[in-house]
Formats: C-alpha cells, structure tokens, sequence
C-alpha cells in the first residue's frame, strides 16, 4: 500500500474518538506511517448527531440523512468489504453477535486490515479470527482491547522481543478497580459504588462482565497467547469476580497489610502455564495495592530486564482511540507485517488447583473451645505451613478468623476444609473464603 485508506465501523464512543484523532493528527499520522493515512469513510446509524458529538466532517459519513436503518448500514458495510481501495477496516460496533462475527471474517477474507477495541469478540473467537487473518495474510490490531490506552501489546511483540516472560499480573478492569477503592477508602457497600461507577460511565451498559471477572478475563486470554504462545478456549481460564467481596474481607486484608483487588494473573513454569482472573490480597509492598479508582495497570517479570509495570487508563473515547489510531500507523508503516511472538509448542494450561499460592482462608465458627485447635491440625494434616492465624473477630456468638498459609495447593485447601467438616459436622456458619495473596 502506498495510501493507507480507513474505514469505520461504529461512531460512538470510541468510533468517534478514533475519528476525531484521525481528522486532528491527519499531517502527523501520515508522517509517522511514511505514507498518507486518510479516513474515507464511517457507517454509523446516526450520521449526524455522532458528526455534531465528535466534530467530524459530515461527508465522511456513508448515507445523507440524519439516521439511517439497520439494513442501509449492512448495505453500506457489503460495499467497503468490497472496496479494494480501503486497506484498514477499524471495527467499534461491539458486542459478540454472528453478525459481527461474519462481517470481521468477511472484511478479513476481502484483504482488510481489521481494528479492533473488541475483546470479547477476540477472545471468544480468536483462533477462528486469526487463523482466517494469516491465511489471508492480514493483521488484526487490537492494542486497545487490551487495557485501553496502555500499550500492552506492542511492548510485548516489540519491546520484550530480547527477553522471556515469566508472569503477568494486573488490574485489567476499571470498574471492579473503582468499586474496590470506593469500598476500601470510603466504606461504601458493593452496591453504592457501582451505581457511582455507572453514573461516570466507567462500567459497561450492562456491568455484569465488569463486575463477575468475565471483562478481565479476555484481556488475559489475548496477553496469555500474546507472551505464551498459548491458544486457550474462555471457559478454561478460571475467573471469579468481585460479587461476594464484603466489608470483612477488606478488614481482614488490613489485617495482613494487603489490599483486595480483582488479579489478573498469568505464570509460566516450564512448559505450563497457571491463569486465573480472582480477587487477591495483594501486598502492600505490591505497587498493584495502590492502583486506585477506574486505572488499569499491568505488571511483567521478566527473565533478564525483571519487573515492568505500565499504568494507565484503560477505558474512555479518546484515551482507548489513541491506541487504535496507532494500530492503523503500526499497519501503514509496517506494510501488516506482524512480529510473531514465543514458540508454543508443548506449552499448556496447568490444572489449576495444583498452582501453589500463599492463600488467605477467612474461617466462621462457632466461638466455642477447640476451634483455633482443630483448625491449625486440620491445616497442618494436610502438609501446610501456616504463615499467621489472625485476629479472632468474636463477632457475637461466632469466631471469624483468617489463616494466612504459605504457598500450597487449592487440593490442599479444600482437603483441610473438608477433613474440618468431617470431624465436627454443621461447624462452618459460612462456607470458608479463600483468596489469594499476591506478594
Ligand atoms: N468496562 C471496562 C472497564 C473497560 O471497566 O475497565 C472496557 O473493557
């Protein structure tokens, strides 16, 4: 290519900032790719109130009136997937429909560069996605699914390209961020600082996929066959999300001078790797404890150049835009060659109860004699090495305590547990919380 011709799916919130970026840097972005980068066209269901919003040029926009339907825009669609002149198509639609599916696969077939902020989409269908991309020798840009304005992906392929990556952890949602901030420093319930995380538009219309991990969860997926070469199925990484985190988990990682976050967390050990999406005591002594509110962060260990941590936003028009655009002038310069990462082969997923973590098991008892007792033998049993037993809450008639271990199983875990029940039946009030801690 010698134009780099772009196209627009979708003018809303981050459609639109990528337009408005693209008119505003037009002499600097045609500059940097080495060749000039133009928009030439956007579909979108309301032409003008997305012009007036973003303050782009009208005629940009395919279709004269105000609105247009559902079918004019698939009509519209059909004709840039046929456009041999668009080189880079940039997909802000969203959602995971068949229909979304078919035109990205499509736009992939006809030749086109596809961008996208779509991480749902990626990682529910990503071999699909990118295996049709290679076949047809294209690339799909996706810097902003991952975390927004950070530029995760690229530091990756680029910059990482002398080292090996041995973990990835990080806050990879803004929302859960903000409502464990909110929680922690301000006290508030679960509740009330979701309805202030929605009224700033920090969660998504619907924030179940915020809130249950499900959002974190494909932004991992893409980091983990970015650095481990490793294709995973969503279902096989195990994700919890932030629903059940009370006031009483927050104390009792006071309590070890930890904070809750809701962890990203990816590791290779030989030629397996450990993932999870789970909310995780993490250290003080962690710089992730102290990324509050709505900031992403990402952390890498690394072989040889060791801890790295990027933060930044990881939502907002402009801000998740900006890595779009530099997708577009990343395609234009590099005429789609892509860098290609790590060796896959061998590698796979660890059966995830093996991973030994050091835990934190908040337990709810009876307050009678013998329970501290037959907590700590029951523990020990199972070959576990108790780090601390914390402070005995009494909260009226029941004793809620943590025990912090050293690094062991899940199996191991829940054999104590067990082997607790069985020795004293009916003796949980609650079933026993296990959280990670995150040194
Ligand atoms: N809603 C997400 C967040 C941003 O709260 O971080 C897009 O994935």
């Amino acid at each position: 290519m010698d134009i780099c011709r772009v196209a627009i799916l979708g003018c809303g919130t981050v459609g639109g900032g990528v337009a408005r970026i693209m008119q505003d840097l037009k002499q600097d972005l045609s500059m940097r790719a080495g060749m000039p980068v133009d928009l030439i066209k956007i579909v979108d269901l309301n032409p003008a109130e997305s012009a007036n919003r973003h303050g782009i040029n009208r005629d940009l926009f395919c279709g004269t009136a105000d609105t247009i339907t559902p079918e004019e825009a698939s009509s519209f669609i059909s004709e840039i997937i046929h456009d041999k002149d668009i080189d880079v198509v940039v997909e802000t639609i969203g959602g995971t429909s068949d229909f979304l599916l078919d035109i990205v696969k499509k736009l992939i077939a006809a030749g086109k560069h596809v961008v996208t902020a779509n991480k749902a989409l990626l990682a529910l269908y990503n071999s699909d996605i990118f295996t049709t991309a290679e076949a047809s020798g294209v690339q799909i840009g996706y810097e902003a699914a991952v975390c927004g304005a950070i530029p995760i992906i690229k530091t990756i392929q680029e910059s990482y390209s002398g080292d090996k990556i041995q973990s990835i952890s990080g806050i990879f949602n803004g929302t859960s961020n903000y409502i464990l901030s909110k929680m922690k420093e301000e006290g508030l319930t679960f509740d009330d600082a979701l309805a202030i995380a929605q009224e700033k538009g920090y969660a998504e219309q619907d924030p179940t996929y915020d809130i249950n991990g499900y959002d974190a969860g494909h932004k991992l997926l893409l980091l983990i066959k970015l650095a481990f070469g490793l294709d995973l199925a969503f279902e096989d990484i195990a994700i919890s999300g932030i629903e059940d985190i009370t006031d009483d988990d927050l104390d009792a990682a006071q309590e070890l001078d930890s904070t809750i976050k809701l962890i990203c967390y990816a590791e290779k050990r030989g030629e397996k790797v450990f993932a999870t999406v789970r909310p995780m005591m993490v250290k003080n002594s962690n710089f992730l404890s102290q990324i509050s509110g709505a900031t992403n962060a990402v952390r890498l260990i690394n072989m040889y150049a060791g801890e790295q941590i990027l933060i930044g936003k990881g939502a907002g028009s402009l801000e998740t835009a900006s890595s779009i655009v530099a997708d577009i002038v990343f395609l234009a310069r590099n005429q789609g060659n892509n860098f290609h990462t790590g060796d896959s082969a061998g590698v796979s997923l660890m059966e995830n109860d093996e991973f030994e973590l050091p835990y934190n098991i908040t337990f709810d008892l009876d307050d009678v004699p013998g329970m501290t007792g037959l907590v700590a033998t029951a523990i020990g049993n199972q070959g576990i090495n108790i780090d601390t037993v914390g402070h005995n809450r009494h909260n009226i008639d029941r004793a809620v305590f943590p025990v912090a271990t050293m690094p062991c199983s899940m199996n191991q875990i829940r054999a104590a547990i067990d082997d607790i029940e069985k020795k004293r039946p009916g003796v949980y009030l609650n079933p026993p919380k296990v959280v990670p801690i995150l040194f």
